[in-house]
């Protein structure tokens, strides 16, 4: 299994607040290279699926009420140690405790509506990036 590659997702809060250029100038100018990138929408079943693995949380419809309300910015993006690397330059799931400079303390509104997603594997990277692209939307 690769270990170059990782999947993000731009949430609705960061394309609604008009952040998605801002963002994607950090992620490349911290070294990733995109090789893959589309606006879309989920449907509740898409969400319910992608996040399959939190449907016993309290929080699992407000996320998929959240994830599905508008567009997202979905990318594959390649750099070494693509994973690990990208979850420090997103930062920690609540924003209150994201380190200074992460792209989630300087985007992020909450723990809920937190600006971005990185997988967390690079089992899920591959699984994630399957879910959005096809072959040959990936370069
Ligand atoms: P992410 O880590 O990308 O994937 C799971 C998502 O669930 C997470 O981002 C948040 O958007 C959401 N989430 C996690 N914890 C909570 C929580 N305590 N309350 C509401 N939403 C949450």
């Amino acid at each position: 299994m690769r270990t170059d590659r990782t999947f993000t997702m731009l949430k609705p809060d960061s394309v609604e607040k008009g952040n998605v250029g801002a963002i994607l100038e950090k992620i490349t100018a911290a070294g990733f290279r995109i090789v893959a990138l589309k606006l879309t929408q989920m449907t509740v079943a898409d969400a319910e699926a992608f996040y399959t693995v939190h449907n016993e949380r309290p929080f699992f419809r407000e996320l998929v009420e959240y994830m599905t309300r508008g567009a997202i910015v979905v990318a594959i993006l390649e750099k070494d140690n693509a994973v690990e690397d990208f979850r420090s330059l997103i930062g920690a799931t609540n924003p209150a405790e994201a380190a200074e400079g992460t792209i989630r303390k300087l985007y992020a509104a909450s723990i809920g509506e937190n600006a971005v997603h990185g997988s967390d594997s690079d089992e899920n990277a591959e699984i994630e990036s399957q879910f959005h692209f096809s072959e040959r939307e990936i370069f």
